[in-house]
């Protein structure tokens, strides 16, 4: 067994999904079901027993002491986070809450179940904390990628509760002994992102003939990953990371937003003709903070562990598009009340 924290949203549905239909061993996912967390998205496993949902919060120690005493998992991966920088500037106490305090008491339920286990068990457990590039800060043009050993410097409440969480992890290494693993990963997309993100959020407006708003003159710079590629990495570090260690992992894939939105304009044109999406495209005012490029070095995940994305940019982005194209359900089912109040609020000042 292994214990999967926020596995009911976009990275951690796709890594259950995709962990059970490779023959992983069972899974127990604990998921407070905040508005990024979504049963949808796990419907595929309604009827297969190898997958236990708990609703509950990564903070409640009582909680997670219960499912470590009955399921006793050899494994955790801790994707439960608040995720959206957005949201982080509007509203941050929900960030320090779950991304430092939530990660606080998860530790310290493990810690106190770890350290009884017998000798054998408490050697084989691992701890992998899924974290972001966002920690190391903004990058000029001309600066070299993140490596794993780049100084933090957070810009957002995001990135600092992330970059918070990333230290206590490894305090509890370094201290403890708990047998940690970090990955630091760079923007994801793919299917069952929650469309407050720039990817989905650009092809679900674009489908619906709305604006497509960019923040600032869209040169702002991301790594982008298929989030399948970004599963792979997490189940290669689980593997045979290297205790105590972190890992960054990246697509190789740079781009500017704007050219990341026309990409999407142009290959709707081709899945869906019939309409100009690119006129749709429209500036707004830009994020307070707005952190300028994001790069990743993966050298080190490439050649300890041999893993390497199998999408391309293009690749990736034509199924994520088809993806949404097909799932007009699913869609509906997320843009809720909240969901729509979140979309005034954000984009009241670019797009009234
Ligand atoms: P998401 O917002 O889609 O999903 C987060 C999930 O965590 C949701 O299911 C939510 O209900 C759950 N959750 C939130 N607070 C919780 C709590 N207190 N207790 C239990 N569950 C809780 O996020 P995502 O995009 O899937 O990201 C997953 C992880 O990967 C996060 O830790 C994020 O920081 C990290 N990450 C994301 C990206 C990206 O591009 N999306 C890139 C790198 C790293
Ligand atoms: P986002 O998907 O929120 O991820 P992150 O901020 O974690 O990188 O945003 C990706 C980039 O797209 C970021 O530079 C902000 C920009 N962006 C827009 O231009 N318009 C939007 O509506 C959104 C949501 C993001």
């Amino acid at each position: 067994m292994i214990l999967v924290t926020g596995g009911a949203g976009f990275i951690g549905a796709n890594f259950v999904l995709d962990w059970l239909a490779q023959g992983g061993e069972p899974v127990v996912n604990l998921d407070k079901l905040t508005y990024a967390g979504n049963l949808g998205n796990l419907a595929p496993l309604k009827h297969d027993a190898r997958h236990v949902f708990a609703r509950g919060d990564i903070g409640d120690r009582a909680v997670v002491e219960a499912l470590l005493r009955t399921h006793r998992p050899r494994a955790i991966v801790n994707f439960a986070a608040e995720s959206h920088v957005d949201r982080s500037i509007h509203g941050p106490a929900e960030f320090i809450a779950t991304n430092i305090v939530g990660t606080f008491n998860l530790l310290e339920a493990v810690r106190g179940w770890w350290s009884a286990l017998p000798d054998a068990e408490r050697a084989a457990f691992r701890f992998l904390h899924v974290s972001t590039d966002e920690v190391y800060g903004s990058l000029g043009p001309a600066d070299r990628p993140f490596s794993e050993t780049t100084a933090f410097a957070p810009n957002s409440p995001y990135s600092a509760s992330k970059a918070s969480s990333d230290h206590l992890i490894r305090a509890y290494h370094h201290t403890y002994g708990l047998p940690t693993l970090t990955t630091n990963c760079s923007n994801n997309y793919g299917p069952l992102q929650f469309p407050e993100k720039l990817v989905p959020l650009m092809i679900v407006n674009a489908i619906a003939g709305k604006p497509l708003p960019v923040y600032g003159d869209g040169r702002n710079v991301r790594d982008w990953l298929y989030v399948g590629d970004h599963c792979a990495a997490v189940r290669a570090v689980l593997a045979g990371g290297r205790v105590g260690e972190i890992y960054n992992v990246g697509g190789n894939s740079e781009r500017k937003n704007l050219d990341v939105v026309r990409t999407i304009c142009e290959i709707l044109a081709q899945e869906l003709p019939g309409r100009d999406y690119a006129a749709l495209i429209t500036f707004v005012e830009d994020r307070p903070g707005h952190d300028l490029r994001y790069a990743i070095d993966p050298a080190k995940i490439c050649a300890e562990l041999g893993w390497a994305p199998v999408e391309t940019f293009e690749s990736g982005m034509r199924r994520t598009i088809r993806w949404y194209l097909d799932h007009a359900a699913w869609l509906a089912a997320v843009a809720s009340k909240e969901y729509r109040q979140w979309i005034s609020l954000n984009y009241a000042a670019g797009m009234a």
